[in-house]
């Protein structure tokens, strides 16, 4: 059983997967480079957890194990007992490949260093280790504690026994596996490509409005949140990357075809949630989201 957990990157995803690895009892080193995100996410697990406490689903006891478990840290030099590390920094290969070379220098030489892209391709990533055995991916989808599933991805490279150690620990973290091909956007993202990429080009051609597309989408559709509201939540500068890296990746099949909707509103600062201000305001004091 894997204990000793590095997770590079306090956003959105890496303070979601340190509260999983918490929650399931391992001990999580979280790092990043901003001291702010790593406050951010300090406050916002405290939040989390209130509420969690709140609905019955844990005890304060409880609360305070996940919180101590959890080491927030600017520094990677803390890394060296980890067992298994877990990159969930920007989507930009060259930073990431940076970040894996620089913590190969620091691990032990049987840490699985895994990779939380959504649309990268694991095999460029893991070239950059000596031992490119043992980079895996390992792809959470947004919550990270609430989503159940969780893809992992081994690269040409990826040896059995770091991809058989990696599906026991995620379904240990009372996950489910889906084990996919090293190939852009893997099996969720790809399918969800033409999901948001309509639902624009609907909007972009004057059909039906953000609002008009979402009610449709939740209503006759029967999915939970309608494809704007989706990118708002996930972050529209996030969504964009990813469906530009699948674009590219397909050797700019159209079907893939980003949209400047989207792409302006990433250039605007228009997000989504995490800025107050996507397709539909989400600033404090608002009654609820409007376009
Ligand atoms: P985010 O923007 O919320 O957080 C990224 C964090 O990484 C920031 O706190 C930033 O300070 C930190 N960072 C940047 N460069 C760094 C470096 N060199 N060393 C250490 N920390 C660094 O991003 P988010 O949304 O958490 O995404 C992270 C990764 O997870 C990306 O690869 C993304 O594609 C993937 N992902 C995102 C999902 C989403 O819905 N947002 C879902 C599944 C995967």
């Amino acid at each position: 059983m894997i204990e000793n957990i590095g997770i590079i990157g306090a956003g959105t995803m890496g303070s979601g997967i340190a509260q999983v690895a918490a929650t399931a009892g391992c001990k999580v080193r979280l790092f990043d480079t901003s001291k702010s995100a790593l406050e951010n996410a300090e406050r916002s697990l405290e939040k989390i957890l209130d509420r969690l406490i709140e609905k019955g689903r844990i005890t304060s006891e409880e609360k305070s194990r996940i919180q101590q478990s959890i080491d927030y840290t600017e520094s990677l030099s803390g890394f060296s007992d980890s067992e298994l590390v877990i990159e969930a920094i920007v989507e930009n290969i060259d930073i990431k490949r940076k970040v894996f070379q620089e913590l190969e220098g620091i691990v032990s030489a049987d840490c699985i260093i895994a990779s939380n892209t959504s649309s990268l391709s694991i095999a460029s990533i893991a070239a950059v280790l000596e031992n490119a055995e043992r980079c895996i991916g390992i792809h959470f989808f947004n919550p990270a504690p609430l989503m159940k599933l969780v893809e992992v991805i081994p690269a040409i490279q990826t040896s059995e026994d770091v991809l058989e150690r990696s599906v026991e620990t995620i379904k240990a973290w009372g996950k489910t596996v889906a084990v996919a091909k090293d190939t852009p956007g893997f099996i969720v993202n790809r399918v969800a490509r033409p999901f948001y990429g309509e639902a624009l080009r609907i909007y972009e051609e004057g059909i039906a409005d953000f609002a008009t597309i979402d009610h449709a989408m939740k209503t006759i559709g029967g999915f939970r949140m309608g494809p704007f509201e989706l990118m708002d939540f996930i972050g529209n500068d996030v969504n964009y990357t990813v469906t530009e890296t699948v674009f590219e990746a397909f050797y700019y099949d159209p079907r893939y075809k980003p949209a400047f909707t989207q792409k302006r509103f990433s250039e605007a600062g228009y997000l989504g949630r995490k800025t107050g201000k996507g397709y539909y305001n989400y600033a404090e004091g608002a009654v609820k989201p409007e376009p």
